[in-house]
């Protein structure tokens, strides 16, 4: 409990009584029980004044008494009370040294001391405002009145300071509740969405694949049967026809890598979309779903960057969850491409950035690099980028929402760890660890 209590007074003979009547025991007699039993509805009023000291400072004028406030506060040591007479010359009266106490601390209570009708009380109102923290009382005092009055009083200011704390507390609480809910609903909205895209890709892959089988394999046999063509009775070919014997095989073998190609990307977004998009932790060749998000992700990287891998030879299959594992992956990579693009508009740099994903097996861990030289991240904001939808991209390009579903993947979806080395200017390097036993 916090027993400061300020005497402001000109006059040293107040100070003297004032101490004197606080340094007293409270009087026990008749008149005060019944008055505490008033106060406290009879029970443990004893408790609430028992070893109750007083710490007793004096101020002789206005300015003087704001300074000690200011002090007070400042160390974190307030003062709960202050007994503040009217007339103090040649300095501040009464009324303007309280307004200026309370402009330095909204919670200390007010005695005003008053010796004559100086003011009435609706003018002490109009001044200083309908309050609850304002007494006054009138000189000559009665020392029951001032024991009740501070013991009343500091009461009421710890308790008011608890309900403060208290309410802090839950605002705290609260907050911290409202933004973990926030996450979790964005985790599952974004969780949602890409389930319905994984499904919608995976229908998509296999309705390619079959057509984009027998294309293939109908150009594949057009290249070999055109080639038997041109060896049967060249010299009778009129000369106009010359034209498309060189053209045609051309057209195929493009045809046939053009196919090559649409074939690696379906096999890519079926990768992706692997089944095992489920929640159940499988043993995933983590190689080959990052190459499946290096090849979804080109669109995002091929202006601005080349991208290459250094895989160890020796990571082993690691239990995890594919499809998490994707968007984990496929986040990151656009991140860096991102990253990699904007760096080349601030420097008008004409070369293009890499990005390199690295993988090592070392003491039951697999970790995962993904390592760009695009803008770094600034000093700033390096605390922040996990947070749910913090972004520094214009809308439309970034939601914020990458990297915080990547942290929570990681750590609470995998017992993983996820975090970045990163230098202005030079690039970034986000690094994933996940346990290789599950
Ligand atoms: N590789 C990186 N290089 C530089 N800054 C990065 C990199 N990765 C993330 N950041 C910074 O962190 C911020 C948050 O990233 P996060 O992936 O969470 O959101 P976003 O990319 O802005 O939007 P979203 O991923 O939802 O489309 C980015 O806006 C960017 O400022
Ligand atoms: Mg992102």
């Amino acid at each position: 409990m916090n027993h400061r209590v300020l005497v402001v007074d000109d006059n040293a003979a107040i100070h003297e009584d004032i101490r004197k009547i606080l340094a007293t025991e409270p009087d026990t007699s008749a008149r005060i029980r019944d008055l505490e039993a008033e106060l406290f509805e009879g029970h443990a009023a004893r408790d609430v004044f028992a070893d109750v000291q007083f710490d007793i400072h004096a101020a002789y004028q206005g300015q003087e008494a704001l300074e000690l406030v200011r002090q007070a506060v400042a160390e974190g040591r307030p003062y709960s009370l202050a007994f503040v007479d009217v007339r103090m010359p040649p300095g501040w009266d009464g009324i303007e040294t309280i307004e200026r106490l309370w402009q330095e601390d909204a919670h200390i209570q007010t005695v005003i001391i008053s010796a004559y009708s100086e003011y009435t009380v609706a003018e002490i109102a109009g001044r200083l405002g309908a309050t609850d923290r304002l007494l006054i009382i009138k000189k000559p005092f009665d020392n029951v009145e001032i024991q009740m009055m501070a013991h009343t009083l500091t009461r009421k200011y710890s308790l008011e300071r608890a309900l403060r704390l208290k309410l802090a507390d839950l605002d705290a609480l609260v907050r911290q509740r409202t933004s973990a809910l926030e996450r979790k609903q964005a985790e599952l909205a974004h969780a949602g969405k890409m389930a319905a895209i994984g499904q919608l890709v995976a229908g998509i892959a296999h309705e390619i694949n079959t057509p984009i089988q027998y294309v293939g394999d109908n150009t594949y046999f057009l290249q070999g049967a055109f080639a038997e063509l041109l060896k049967v009775q060249p010299s009778t070919r009129p000369a106009r026809l010359e034209y498309l014997v060189e053209q045609i095989p051309k057209a195929l073998a493009q045809s046939v890598e053009g196919i090559a190609q649409v074939s690696s990307i379906v096999q890519a977004m079926r990768t992706f979309v692997h089944p095992g998009t489920s929640d159940a932790k499988e043993n995933v060749d983590l190689h080959k779903s990052i190459e499946a998000a290096i090849m979804l992700a080109k669109h995002e990287w091929k202006q601005v960057a080349e991208v290459s891998t250094d895989f160890d030879p020796a990571l082993p299959l690691v239990p995890c969850r594919r499809g998490q594992f994707n968007q984990v992956l496929l986040n990151l990579l656009i991140n860096a491409a991102h990253a990699i693009a904007e760096d080349v508009v601030a420097r008008k740099k004409d070369a293009k950035g890499t990005i390199t994903v690295k993988t090592r097996a070392e003491d039951g861990w697999a970790t995962i690099s993904v390592i760009d030289t695009g803008t770094g991240i600034p000093e700033a904001v390096r605390s922040r980028v996990f947070e749910p939808f913090f972004t520094t991209k214009e809308p439309g390009k970034g939601t914020g929402q990458g990297l915080s579903l990547v942290h929570s993947l990681i750590t609470a979806g995998h017992g993983g760890t996820v975090t970045f080395e990163t230098e202005g200017g030079k690039g970034t390097t986000f690094i994933v660890r996940l346990p290789l036993r599950a």
